[in-house]
């Protein structure tokens, strides 16, 4: 064959395989999502957990001033997110969704004005059934394309989308519309996808939406906040910049757990790069509850910019060893007492991924104090009844690290 038509021959077959490569092929190398949001886990504030039903624009504008007085928008809290009960229960006569007139009167445009101008970014809370859960507002199932522009001509910048009331399709199905008609809305919203777990979202989220739920809700109380951090770490391999496991919002404040407890749920939250989305009442927040969301140390273990979920590395009747990678070769290692007695809980290098010759530095993040012996090898802490202590590990000597 001379070589001519040999190369044209050749050139025929290349183009015969790529132009048959399957649907599903290009489906799986495809991000839906291409909004560029999330690359670390998102920071805010939800009415949710602490108001409920009970919301109106009057709460979100002094929400809004309340985490730029108190300091919590300079540490990263900027998304005020309004979640169910918003809307009126019917749209208007082009379809559109309607905030209710009693509780909204001024219209998300002026809400979402005022919260940008302090700075922050306004979120709110759409459902992929019929009706939202409260069943006040009317579900985005069919109406996506519109509710997103809807969202998008208000200004809107993060969406919590969830899942009551729905035909009984699968989320695999439903989210992905969604996904699509906020791409085509033009705006980059941040798309928080709240099913529950079903189907388990971490393994299909990441092309669909920036954060997925991975069970059902929070409550404010010790069992049902550890439980939700278990059930999330499962899932820690899936957890990337772009795409975070969410074990649900933040309960600090709402006065159910102890202020310990509170500062196990921070902990928790933190070293599983979930997103921190404090559910109080910000505008009368003790000084406990301050001092647990603005430890600027815990806050930076959840946005390290290496973005890797921590997991739970050994664990013994009611104690375990969290422990997870940072950048600069450093390591968050969390332990963590889940039972009535004082015990002594011990990280072995060998669990927590650095050889045993290597010598650490150990960084308090709740007593904000470097420990001033250097440890290689192991490190043991006497921990109290449902407390944690919560270190970074720098290797004292750069030369003799090695990660395995
Ligand atoms: C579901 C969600 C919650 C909250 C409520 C509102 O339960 O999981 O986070 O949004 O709906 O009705």
């Amino acid at each position: 064959m001379e070589a001519s038509v040999f190369f044209t021959w050749l050139s025929i077959c290349l183009l015969l395989i790529t132009t048959t490569t399957s649907d599903d092929d290009l489906h799986h190398r495809r991000n839906l999502l291409g909004n560029g949001l999330g690359a670390t886990p998102p920071m805010g504030w939800n009415s949710w957990n602490g108001f409920g039903c009970m919301i109106d624009e009057n709460i979100i504008r002094e929400t809004a001033d309340a985490l730029v007085s108190s300091g919590l928008a300079k540490l990263g809290y900027e998304y005020v997110t309004i979640d169910d009960c918003w809307g009126e229960v019917d749209r208007d006569e082009q379809g559109a969704l309607v905030p209710n007139k009693a509780a909204f009167p001024s219209g998300m445009n002026a809400l979402a004005d005022y919260v940008h101008s302090k700075g922050l970014k306004l979120g709110i809370y759409a459902d992929a059934g019929y009706f939202t859960c409260s069943k006040k507002t009317p579900g985005s199932l069919g109406n996506e394309e519109l509710d997103a522009e809807t969202f998008a001509s208000w200004g809107i910048d993060y969406l919590k989308y969830d899942n009551c009331n729905n035909d009984g399709s699968k989320p695999t199905i439903r989210y992905p519309v969604m996904t699509r008609a906020l791409m085509n809305s033009g705006r980059p919203i941040f798309f928080a996808i709240c099913e529950w777990g079903d189907m388990h979202p971490a393994t299909w989220g990441y092309t669909v939406g920036n954060s997925w739920r991975t069970s059902c809700d929070i409550a404010d109380n010790w069992e049902r906040m550890v439980s939700r951090a278990d059930m999330n770490e499962y899932y820690a391999d899936y957890a990337r910049p772009g795409g975070w496991n969410d074990p649900d919002m933040l309960e600090i404040g709402n006065g159910g757990m102890n202020k310990d407890e509170y500062i196990v749920h921070m902990s928790l939250w933190a070293i599983s790069k979930a997103p921190l989305i404090i559910g109080c009442d910000v505008r009368n927040m003790s000084k406990d509850t301050l001092e647990i969301l603005t430890n600027e140390e815990v806050i930076a273990v959840d946005k390290d910019n290496l973005g890797v979920q921590a997991k739970k590395v050994r664990m013994d009747g009611d104690w375990e060893v969290w422990a997870g990678p940072l950048s600069h070769y450093r390591i968050a290692v969390l332990l963590l007492n889940r039972g009535g007695w004082t015990v002594n809980i011990t990280a072995y290098w060998d669990d927590i991924g650095i050889t045993s010759s290597t010598s650490v530095v150990a960084r308090d993040l709740w007593e904000h104090k470097t420990l001033t012996s250097k440890f290689r090898g192991s490190f043991t802490a006497a921990v109290d009844p449902h407390t944690c202590k919560f270190y970074i590990f720098t290797p004292a000597d750069k030369k003799s690290l090695q990660m395995s």
